[in-house]
């Protein structure tokens, strides 16, 4: 079955189970150790990605796999709760599967959350971080392969990948709150691998201030369908290239764990306004 038909039945069996999504809906994806604010999610319905026809099956525990549908702050949302990552085997388009299909269901906004490392020397641990542009430095992209025009452009701009007027109301919401916000360029690596010291260094001088598994994939397709996107890492360990420190993966749950119920308030905050944007 042809890629885009894989997405169009993961799509229909949504509709059929959740009935219809309301075009413009939001959506969001949590990242490690941020499932919590999958808690917070009023009247939820949810599907397992199991059930879903088409959908890879996840094999990250801590990713547990499951579509939700229900309010967050009075909102209608959609989330993501577990994703699929490139260091479990996955292609860059069995990644994006899940995004691709809520483009299907014409989410017109999507909220990424990930766990990160803070490479930029002066963020705070715990903090969140909003991110303003990328590096992708996977190697690979979901735009591999033939081009679904209908989806988008087989050369999509990505002057502004990360929507200003949505990173203008997270800064907004963040000074509001009182809530540390950090803000910087994050990079994606495949991973499963933590970085070396020398790798850590040169990602550094790179330009990125953080750094992860996730989240460019699902950036570059949801861009390329024209959604519009927000993304905000959940900052977990520090990694200086001259006293790194072992970042194991319980600790970086520990820490977006601790750092959720920050992130959940902003994020709140957050989708309450969008209703009342304009373009
Ligand atoms: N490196 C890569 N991915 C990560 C890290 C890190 O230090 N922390 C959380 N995810």
């Amino acid at each position: 079955m042809k890629y885009i038909e894989k997405i169009q039945q993961s799509a229909a069996y949504i509709q059929e189970k959740l009935g219809k999504i309301q075009p413009g809906t939001t959506a969001l994806v949590t990242g490690t150790g941020l499932g919590s604010l999958t808690e917070a999610v009023e009247s939820p319905e949810s599907l397992p990605y199991a059930d879903i026809p088409g959908f890879p099956v996840s094999t990250v525990p801590s990713h547990a796999g499951r579509l939700i549908r229900g309010e967050l702050a009075g909102v209608p949302v959609l989330v993501l709760h577990g994703r699929f990552h490139l260091y479990e085997g996955f292609d860059a388009r069995e990644v994006t599967h899940a995004v691709r299909t809520l483009g299907e269901l014409s989410v017109s906004t999507l909220i990424l959350t990930n766990a990160a490392g803070a490479l930029n020397p002066s963020f705070a641990t715990g903090a969140p971080m909003l991110i303003e542009d990328h590096i992708n430095l996977t190697g690979t992209t979901p735009l591999r392969g033939q081009n679904n025009d209908a989806w988008g452009d087989r050369f999509p701009d990505m002057r502004r990948v990360y929507d200003p007027v949505l990173r203008e109301l997270t800064l907004r919401m963040a000074l509001k709150l009182g809530i540390r916000l950090e803000r910087g360029v994050f990079m994606q690596v495949m991973g499963p691998n933590m970085e070396t010291p020398a790798e850590t260094r040169m990602y550094r001088s790179m330009g990125a201030d953080a750094i992860g598994m996730s989240t460019c994939m699902e950036a570059i397709a949801a861009h390329h369908m024209n959604i519009r996107l927000l993304a905000i890492s959940c900052l977990t360990n520090k990694n200086l290239p001259d006293c790194m420190e072992e970042a194991s993966l319980q600790d970086v749950i520990a820490t977006a764990e601790r750092g959720s119920g920050l992130m959940t308030r902003l994020l709140e905050a957050i989708l309450k306004e969008i209703p009342q944007l304009t373009e």
